[in-house]
C-alpha cells in the first residue's frame, strides 16, 4: 500500500465501483430460473446461487466485520461462503438461502459498506480492503460469465454492451517485434496503488533479446493447426498435454464445429455462430497453445518477456508503463474490455492501446498464456487474505493481459493471472514467440 492521501475523489469512485460490479453481479443471475441458479456439479463452476452469496459475504467479512468488529448479518455466514473452508463439491449441499433472501443479504452488505465509507474517517486499509473486495467480485463476475457459456445459459445482457462495431472488424495482423534484451524489473514497484501479493516486488531478471508477436493468435491462424492433423500427432504435444487431448477426446478446441458446408462454427454461450476468422482464439488451454507453437515452431512467452512487451519502450526497457499505452486510463479505444464486446475480437483492432514496441491488444480480448508456470516472485509474503495466490503456486501457468469479459479498472502490465494448464472454459488464448 502505497501512502496515498485518502480524498474525497478516491472515496466515490470506490463507492462507484462497489456499486457497479454489484450491478454486474446482478446482472449475471438475471433471467436463470431455479435450477439453472444452482446448476451441475462440476469441477470447472460453483452453483451460481452460492457464488453470488459469496461474493457479498467476502465484502462482509474484509470491511464490515474484520475492519468494524461488527457481526455478519446472517447468523451462519462462514457456513455457507467461506470458500478456503467449504470444500468446492460441498457448495451444492449448502443450506443456501433463496435467491431474493440471498439478494436481500447482498443489498445489507453493500448498504453498510457504502455507508461506513461516507461517514467514517476513511483509512489506507479501508481503501485497499474495499478495493480488494470489489475486485474479488469482478473475478467472480469474469467467472459467471465463463459459467454461463459453459452450461450453455443464454449470453448475458449488459447495459454497456455494443455487440457490433466497425471498429471490431479491423483483421489480421501478423509478424512479430523485435525487443533488445538486458537486466529487466519484472513486477510490480513500491509506488504501484494498489497491487495482489504475487506482483510484489519488482526484481531483476536478465532477458535475452526475442520476437514476440504484434498480435494474439487468431481463430485462422489456430484452424490452420486444427486442420493440419494437429490434435493427431502426439509429436506437438507434452507427455501430460497429449493425455490430456487423448482422455477428453477432443479433435478441435472446445466449442467448435463444421457446418454441412465445412465452415468452422464456434459457440458463444448457447448459440453457434460462424468463426470470425480474424478474431483471437479463445478457450485455448495452455496445453492446446504449446501444442501449436510447437507445429509452428514457435514457442510462448515467459512472463518476464510478455510483461517487457507490455510495459517497456526502445531504449528504456525499464519504463514501466502501466498499461501498454502509459498511463492513461483504458476506454474502449485502447482495450477490448468489460464484456463491451461480448466476444474477442479482430486482433489488428484498437491500435490505440498499442505498447511502445508496436504490440497489440496486451490488455484485453483474451488473456494470454505465458510459458511459466505460477509462483512467487523473491521475498513473496502473502498478503492479509492468505489463500489469493499461495494455494496456486507451482500447478497452475501464469497468463497476463486481462479478457474481453475482464474489469479495465482492476487490469495492469503486472497482473497475475494462473489456471490450470488443462482449463479450456476459461477466456484464454496466446500469443507466440520466435525462437
Ligand atoms: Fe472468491
Amino acid at each position: 500500500m502505497s501512502e496515498t492521501k485518502i480524498t474525497e475523489q478516491i472515496i466515490n469512485t470506490l463507492i462507484d465501483d462497489l456499486t457497479d460490479t454489484r450491478k454486474r453481479t446482478l446482472e449475471l443471475v438475471e433471467g436463470l430460473d431455479q435450477q439453472q441458479i444452482i446448476g451441475p456439479q462440476l469441477e470447472i463452476v460453483n452453483p451460481l446461487l452460492w457464488e453470488i452469496g459469496h461474493a457479498a459475504y467476502f465484502h462482509e467479512f474484509w470491511t464490515l466485520r474484520h475492519l468494524d468488529g461488527a457481526d455478519s448479518f446472517l447468523t451462519n455466514a462462514d457456513e455457507l461462503y467461506d470458500s478456503i473452508n467449504i470444500a468446492h463439491d460441498d457448495r451444492w449441499d449448502l443450506p443456501l438461502l433463496p435467491l431474493d433472501d440471498t439478494k436481500a443479504y447482498m443489498q445489507q452488505v453493500l448498504d453498510a459498506e457504502i455507508d461506513r465509507l461516507k461517514n467514517n474517517n476513511v483509512t489506507a486499509l479501508d481503501v485497499y480492503l474495499t478495493r480488494y473486495a470489489v475486485f474479488h467480485e469482478d473475478m467472480h463476475t469474469e467467472a459467471y460469465t465463463y459459467s454461463r457459456r459453459t452450461l450453455n445459459y443464454p449470453m448475458p445482457v449488459f447495459a454497456n454492451t455494443v455487440l457490433a462495431d466497425k471498429n471490431y472488424d479491423a483483421g489480421p495482423l501478423d509478424g512479430d517485434v523485435e525487443i533488445e534484451g538486458g537486466c529487466y524489473l519484472l513486477g510490480a514497484n513500491q509506488n504501484t496503488d494498489f497491487c495482489f501479493d504475487n506482483e510484489k516486488w519488482q526484481h531483476p531478471v536478465n532477458i535475452e533479446p526475442f520476437a514476440i508477436a504484434r498480435a494474439a493468435t487468431s481463430y485462422q491462424q489456430y484452424a490452420a493447426f486444427v486442420e493440419d492433423g494437429g490434435y493427431n500427432e502426439p509429436r506437438f504435444w507434452d507427455e501430460a498435454g497429449w493425455d490430456w487431448r487423448q482422455n477428453n477426446n477432443l479433435k478441435t478446441p472446445d466449442g467448435w464445429k463444421k457446418d454441412a458446408q465445412g465452415n468452422w462454427l464456434i459457440k458463444q454461450f448457447e448459440q453457434w455462430q460462424p468463426m470470425r476468422p480474424h478474431a483471437a482464439a479463445v478457450h485455448i488451454s495452455w496445453f492446446e497453445a504449446s501444442a501449436w507453437c510447437r507445429w509452428a515452431g514457435r514457442r510462448l512467452p515467459t512472463e518476464a518477456e510478455w510483461e517487457l512487451a507490455a510495459s517497456g519502450s526502445p531504449g528504456d526497457i525499464n519504463e514501466k508503463r502501466i498499461y501498454p499505452w502509459g498511463d492513461q486510463t483504458p476506454n474502449e479505444k485502447h482495450v477490448n474490455m468489460n464484456s463491451r464486446a461480448m466476444r474477442t475480437i479482430d486482433v489488428a483492432a484498437l491500435a490505440d492501446g498499442d505498447s511502445a514496441y508496436g504490440c497489440r491488444q496486451m490488455l484485453g480480448n483474451v488473456w494470454e498464456w505465458t510459458a511459466d508456470t505460477f509462483n512467487p516472485y523473491p521475498g513473496f509474503v502473502a498478503d492479509m487474505y492468505q489463500d489469493y495466490s499461495q494455494p496456486l503456486f507451482g500447478q497452475t501457468k501464469v497468463l497476463r493481459g486481462g479478457a474481453w469479459t475482464t474489469r479495465s479498472r482492476m487490469i495492469r502490465n503486472t497482473w497475475r493471472n494462473y489456471y490450470g494448464p488443462d482449463r479450456n472454459d476459461v477466456f484464454a488464448g496466446f500469443r507466440s514467440c520466435s525462437f
